[in-house]
């Protein structure tokens, strides 16, 4: 059978394990040997312990855990021609020559190139007699399937990414809990929340925790936001609201582009409506904890048409993404999909929203 390892790369997401735990199964039911390679792309390149191989009962009971079994971290030396030429040695090494990455659109890049690269290689390993002309043959082609686990939903191509909605969970256990004492205290709250330069999170959690105002990238508010803002917050206290909540993505920006921070908000509230403010950073919380249901199917889904993708995978396929599409596990090819992520960077670094927010839009 195959040979197919499987890492996590970059932060970790709730749903990686059922990831995991979905390629090892499936692969093993498919006659092939699959193997965990620790601490993503660090273990590849250091090899030894870090790439060992998983039976069935290596995964149990981990579809209930967060973050992922198998370590992740980010890796400069992969970033490196010679710490490529390593990884590529360990992975030969197993026979290991199809690879499941779960990560985000860095880590899913690195993946890319590292297949582009991988005859050359392979050429180099011989030259230096590190492996044989059998090995160079058996080995000649490095297959790929990315899976996007990631908190942000910040990936083009799927409709969700793995860790999102258990993410949400968590973020709506906050804002509720917050809500019960900011209601006895007649508080307003700003609840900064992750996302890095996507407003997605920001945005679901305004719209389940019934917030006055919401910040998010996609959309910056323009230069006289604190005016508007502080319109709003007395509209609802004047209606009978005994609470605010204003929620702040973290990448949160006006229409210069200049980045707008929780304490600016609240220096807005205290200075000009003169009321009883605090802000929570949710932080870390949002990415650890048990997976929702969601998430627990979604990773083995996605894990389950990986590997099935990677049997299915000839010596020209092009590495693909599994995403979700509306109900449907679908296979897009990779680069396009970080291609198209990236250019949504880009249109926001130029100030483009419209751009941004279309570009992301399509899948
Ligand atoms: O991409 C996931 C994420 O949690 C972002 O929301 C956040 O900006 C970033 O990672 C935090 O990174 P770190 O875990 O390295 O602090």
């Amino acid at each position: 059978g195959k040979g197919i390892a499987v890492f996590t790369s970059g932060g970790d997401s709730q749903g990686m394990n059922a990831a995991v735990r979905a390629v090892v199964r499936m692969g093993i039911y498919l006659g092939c040997k699959v193997y965990f390679i620790k601490e993503g792309y660090q273990g590849m390149v250091d090899g030894g312990d870090n790439i060992v191989e998983a039976n069935w009962s290596s995964v149990s009971c981990i579809i209930h855990k967060g973050g992922t079994i198998i370590g992740s971290a980010r890796c400069l030396a992969f970033k490196e021609k010679e710490g490529r030429k390593k990884a590529a040695y360990h992975l030969i090494e197993k026979g290991i020559t199809n690879l499941v990455v779960i990560g985000g659109d860095g880590s899913l890049t690195g993946a890319d190139l590292f297949r582009q690269e991988w005859s050359d290689l392979l050429d180099a390993l011989l030259a230096d007699g590190k492996i044989t002309k059998d090995q160079r043959e058996k080995n000649k082609t490095l297959s790929i399937a990315g899976l996007v686990g990631s908190i942000d939903n910040d990936f083009c191509g799927t409709d969700m990414t793995i860790g999102t909605d258990s993410a949400l969970h968590r973020i709506i256990e906050a804002t509720d809990a917050i809500v019960s004492t900011a209601y006895s205290h007649q508080r307003t709250f700003i609840m900064e929340v992750m996302g890095r330069h996507c407003g997605y999170l920001a945005l679901v959690a305004a719209l389940t925790s019934e917030a006055d105002y919401v910040f998010i990238p996609e959309d910056p508010v323009p230069v006289d936001w604190p005016d508007k803002l502080c319109k709003k917050l007395m509209q609802e206290r004047s209606a009978g609201q005994r609470l605010n909540i204003i929620i702040i993505a973290e990448g949160a920006i006006d229409r210069e582009g200049r980045p707008i921070t929780a304490e600016d908000v609240k220096k807005v509230v205290v200075d000009n409506l003169n009321q009883d403010t605090r802000i929570t950073v949710l932080g870390h919380v949002q990415r650890g904890g048990n997976p929702s249901a969601f998430d627990r199917v979604l990773g083995s889904r996605m894990g389950a048409e990986a590997v099935m993708a990677l049997m299915e995978a000839e010596e020209h396929t092009e590495p693909c993404v599994i995403s979700l599409d509306g109900n449907q596990a679908v296979r897009l090819p990779l680069m396009e999909c970080v291609k198209q992520t990236k250019a949504v960077a880009q249109a926001m670094a130029v100030k483009d929203w419209d751009k941004a927010v279309s570009l992301r839009g399509k899948s």
